[in-house]
């Protein structure tokens, strides 16, 4: 019997891999076919990616001339286009006036959710929840598919450790097994479990920016990063691996340098790396302007670094139009082989092929798709991410939830601003369609309870910093005709006539995000000194924290009972913090990015290498790694987040004392919900190598599982390592496994875990 269903397995899987083939094969002699025909200006073209203006501009540079450029042959695809009827129409152009009538691809940032907006990713990512994070990119695609877009810009995956850097908002935080997860998760949802790009309901996803983006030194975006191949392969590179090894059809360069040379010229990254180890086979676009800006990178002129970007392995170049106005003289001049815009202009057709452009270059636009954006369902489900993207930070004497009655106050500049409800990098996304707070508040509540409003403070008073911020549209409002003495006071008198305050402050949406690096990551002046004016009427107040970022919040920490992290819940979010204030969710997201006790200790984060002078908590003394001001421990760590209700956790049992061979060591802990709420937690697994060739982190993430547990319930949790679990890079960047000394860790954050002793042999 075993034998018959082996047998028919094998056959299935040869099928499939012979149907792979063959389709693989019928692609490249198409290819092969087109490219015969080819001019080698039309192959060019191909490499050239533009953006005819309308949508988000990250640069200085804005294509011109677009549609006689099209017609030309000379434009591959265009990017940052609104609207399926004005996308149909620049393919017409393009399949009915250009000489060989390729089709264009169509690309977007479609970052979290495409109308329907879902919470910024770092948001998303404190859910732990892959599978909720796979359906919101699926629903994305769904709806940029239907708004005629095949290509999402989208998942960034680069790992981040400094809060400075604004476009932490838009990755999944500190943790390379973490952060792997969420990619390939991400990257099922945008391309279908199968990969099959065919299905028009599906986008061909773009792991970006590759690589090591999120460790620009001092929080300053696009700025240097550098590191150890040891610290690369193990904390930085494995989410952009694990895109790739999901089937991602493309990949973004970044801006920055690696070992001296920019990414986007870098041909040990994308070639040696990417394509010859990792074995990718998709093309390789540049970010916005990349290409030219190796220039100022002092790498020379445009025809030099266009020819190092072809030579390393880029495919297209985005807006700059450096490979469209120099490779055909460096081709006559021997810089580049013909060879090398062939591989490139033929990566960039296999993805137009496999998105089946050349069968129908418009994948099915029709006006009848439209009926499939911004449903009821997938506002219904963006409703849920928020509700689980939220993580609490402080609940004191239980003051959350709310009971829907009595006097609520609400008080601040972000409880009735639509405008930052959805966050940075909605570019698709009318933050008119979202839900405020208060409008959020006043649908749960109903006619349960009295609820105020007040402004109470500016988002922020400092004319210079409001100008910077308000680049991308007025999400700090200038218009206000008070002074900050007034709202304040208006503010205060509401407080005292209330039986509970609800103050909801932090950054604008704009204020995280590219571009938006921040030196002093507390909640601005103004509304700082709103909670202070608010704690001092003595009323329970229940901080709810917008933030693209972590914050430095010890005054908040210290001062108000209650806090719950929203981030930036996306259209739903009003509705989705009632849900959480109230109790109709219970919370469940844990922190993916450590929040600084002081931005003086960042980088901080979990999984960090001892010292040689290690410092252990509540006992300080000189000539140990620490501070003489604050302590080493973030205020709240990686892994972190309450819920209503309280999970105890048993010591940790193993079934055997350790490893052995190919064996798994079952780690179990039972885990108690001893608490008054029904509540889900996320079980976390961190081990610790013990001894090693090379110093290895305090902890490291290996596996987490989400439960629900009923009020009263308890749940065996059972984890099974393996030496392969175990492994790592080495100093010669090999993957390998130590035989040695190891602990295991399981519990409810990084910081707070039982734990477990066990050797791993041979
Ligand atoms: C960003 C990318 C984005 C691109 C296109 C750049 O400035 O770094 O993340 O995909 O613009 O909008």
């Amino acid at each position: 019997m075993l034998k018959k269903t082996m047998l028919a397995f094998f056959c299935v899987a040869t099928l499939q891999l012979t149907a792979q083939h063959t389709d693989t094969e019928k692609m490249r002699r198409f290819v092969n076919g087109l490219m015969q025909r080819m001019t080698t200006e039309e192959k060019i073209g191909q490499l050239n990616l533009l953006i005819p203006g309308g949508a988000a501009v990250t640069g200085s540079v804005v294509s011109t001339d677009v549609e006689t450029k099209i017609k030309n042959g000379n434009v591959g695809g265009l990017f940052g286009i609104i609207g399926a009827e004005r996308i149909r129409r620049a393919q017409e152009i393009a399949v009915s006036q250009s000489r060989l009538k390729i089709p264009m691809i169509f690309g977007m940032d479609v970052i979290h959710g495409h109308k329907t907006t879902f919470p910024i990713p770092l948001g998303l990512s404190c859910s732990w929840d892959t599978a909720l994070i796979e359906r919101t990119a699926q629903i994305a695609a769904r709806e940029a598919t239907a708004d005629g877009i095949n290509w999402a810009f989208s998942p960034m995956v680069d790992i981040a450790r400094d809060p400075r850097w604004g476009r932490i908002a838009e990755g999944s935080g500190e943790d390379a097994f973490l952060g792997s997860q969420v990619a390939k998760a991400m990257v099922r949802g945008y391309q279908g479990r199968s990969n099959d790009l065919k299905d028009i309901s599906r986008l061909m996803a773009c792991v970006k920016h590759f690589a090591l983006y999120g460790a620009a030194e001092g929080g300053r975006d696009y700025n240097t990063a550098d590191m150890s191949r040891v610290r690369m392969y193990n904390e930085y590179l494995p989410p952009y691996k694990a895109a790739v090894e999901a089937g991602v059809g493309s990949v973004m360069s970044s801006f920055n340098v690696i070992d001296g040379i920019p990414a986007t010229g870098n041909q040990w990254l994308l070639t040696d790396l990417l394509r010859k180890q990792w074995g990718f086979g998709g093309f390789v676009v540049s970010d916005y302007t990349s290409l030219n800006e190796m220039i100022p990178h002092g790498m020379g002129d445009l025809q030099t670094v266009s020819a190092l970007a072809l030579k390393a392995g880029l495919d297209m170049d985005m807006v700059g139009e450096g490979m469209l106005t120099t490779l055909k003289k460096s081709l006559q001049e021997g810089k580049v082989t013909q060879k090398q815009i062939d591989d490139a202009c033929r990566r960039i057709l296999e993805a137009k092929y496999k998105l089946g452009l050349f069968d129908d270059p418009y994948r099915g636009i029709s006006a009848s798709r439209a009926s499939e954006i911004l449903t009821p369902a997938n506002r219904a489900a963006a409703r849920e991410a928020a509700a689980r993207s939220f993580v609490l930070l402080k609940n004191d004497g239980q003051l959350l939830p709310l009971k829907k009655s009595g006097r609520i106050a609400v008080i601040g500049p972000l409880a009735d601003s639509r405008r930052n409800m959805l966050g940075t990098w909605s570019v698709s996304g009318d933050w008119q369609q979202s839900v405020t707070v208060i409008e959020g508040i006043r649908n749960a509540v109903g006619s349960g309870a009295t609820v105020s409003y007040a402004k109470g403070a500016n988002i922020a008073d400092d004319p210079f910093f409001v100008r910077r911020s308000n680049m991308l549209g007025m999400e700090i409002d200038t218009t206000e005709k008070r002074t900050p003495a007034d709202m304040l006071k208006e503010a205060v008198d509401m407080a005292k006539e209330s039986d509970v305050v609800i103050a909801v402050v932090g950054e604008a949406a704009d204020m995280s995000g590219e571009s938006s690096s921040r030196a002093s990551i507390d909640i601005p002046e103004s509304q700082r000194n709103l909670l202070q004016a608010l704690a001092r009427t003595g009323k329970k107040i229940v901080l709810v924290l917008f933030n693209g970022r972590p914050l430095t919040l010890n005054w908040e920490n210290q001062h108000l009972p209650a806090i719950l992290d929203v981030w930036f819940g996306g259209t739903e979010a009003g509705n989705a913090i009632a849900d959480v204030v109230f109790g109709d969710h219970n919370p469940s997201g844990k922190l993916t990015a450590s929040f600084p006790y002081s931005v003086g200790q960042v980088p901080v984060y979990y999984n960090h290498l001892n010292t040689g002078r290690p410092f252990a908590p509540g006992d300080w003394s000189k000539f140990k790694s620490d501070y003489l001001d604050i302590p080493n421990e973030p205020l709240y760590p990686f892994g972190y987040g309450l819920s209503y209700t309280t999970f105890a956790y048993s010591a940790i049992t193993g079934n055997k004392t350790g490893i052995s061979g190919n064996g798994k060591l079952e780690l179990t802990v039972r885990v108690t919900n001893n608490g008054n709420y029904d509540g889900e937690e996320t079980v976390q697994l961190y081990t610790r190598q013990m001894e090693g060739s090379i110093a290895r982190p305090v902890k490291e993430l290996k596996a987490f599982r989400k439960i629900f547990l009923k009020k009263g319930e308890s749940r065996d949790v059972v984890f099974s390592l393996s030496a392969n679990d175990l492994k790592f890079y080495n100093k010669d960047l090999a993957w390998v496994f130590e035989p040695g000394k190891y602990k295991a860790f399981i519990g409810t954050s990084s910081a707070q875990t039982a734990e477990f002793d066990f050797n791993a042999g041979k």
